[in-house]
């Protein structure tokens, strides 16, 4: 599909954003796309939104060695790594909570290690915690390997910012979602992209058709595909530019 893409830098602030259209289900979705470190949110002046994603740090990187993200390196089996992880995430809900609606959800990421900090943090902010979702995979044992029990669950923290008045559409949904570890279909991406359905799983009960997603760390752009899904426009940060690109690329071919 001609996408309609409209796509301006910013020089010298290393910004990069880019406007598509992407088909939905019964309309054509408008999803912006901002190459730019997400805490520069607090700085903007975007419309509101009915859903926020947040799939971040995990504070992964210094316990499994893994190759240069700077992003990610708290390590979170030491005081200060855990102190720093949670300023990390007070200041990204300072930036990015003031624009969730009073309808509105939020879903967070992470190990239950990680969202166990999260969650405290998030106790300092208007939000209301809802649920512990777990997210199940038994088909990927190569962390912690003869040394721990083997992970196979991830947490997805879910909150509103209202204890009522939030959309909820009336299913019978459990808080454990069962669904292999996949890499988004066919991409090279190697940073944790999240399996479509898992998000199709969040936006099944929370969507909002005509409404807003705003996907914090886009990467491949799993939240934003899922949003145009349910008819709903969408916003996503990435500040890695080989990343931003293959993002424009997932979205691009929509
Ligand atoms: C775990 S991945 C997200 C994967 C995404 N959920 C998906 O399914 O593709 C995190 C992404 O956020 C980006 N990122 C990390 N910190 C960021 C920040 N402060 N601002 C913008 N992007 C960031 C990384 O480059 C990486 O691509």
């Amino acid at each position: 599909m001609d996408l309609g893409t409209e796509c301006w830098a910013r020089n010298g602030e290393m910004k990069n954003i880019i406007s598509l259209k992407v088909p939905g289900k019964s309309k054509t979705c408008a999803v912006q796309l901002f190459q730019m470190n997400n805490l520069q949110l607090g700085n903007m002046d975007l419309e509101p939104f009915d859903i926020i994603t947040c799939d971040g740090p995990y504070g992964i990187w210094p316990e499994y060695g893994w190759p240069d993200s700077d992003w990610d390196n708290f390590d979170l089996n030491v005081s200060q790594g855990r102190e720093e992880f949670k300023e990390y995430y007070r200041k990204l809900f300072t930036a990015s909570l003031k624009y969730l609606k009073d309808t509105g959800s939020l879903f967070v990421f992470n190990y239950p290690e990680g969202a166990n900090l999260i969650n405290i943090v998030l106790y300092e902010f208007p939000v209301h915690f809802r649920r512990w979702i777990s997210w199940i995979y038994d088909n990927h044992f190569d962390f912690d390997r003869g040394t721990n029990f083997a992970r196979s669950h991830e947490t997805i923290l879910y909150y509103t910012k209202n204890a009522s008045n939030f959309i909820f559409h009336d299913h019978i949904v459990k808080d454990c979602f069962f669904h292999p570890l996949i890499k988004i279909e066919s991409n090279q991406f190697n940073e944790g992209a999240k399996p479509l359905k898992v998000v199709e799983f969040l936006l099944d009960v929370t969507n909002h058709p005509g409404g807003r997603l705003l996907s914090l760390f886009a990467g491949t752009g799993t939240d934003l595909i899922a949003a145009s899904k349910y008819d709903m426009d969408s916003v996503g940060f990435e500040f890695n530019a080989d990343n931003f690109q293959q993002l424009v690329g997932n979205l691009a071919k929509k």
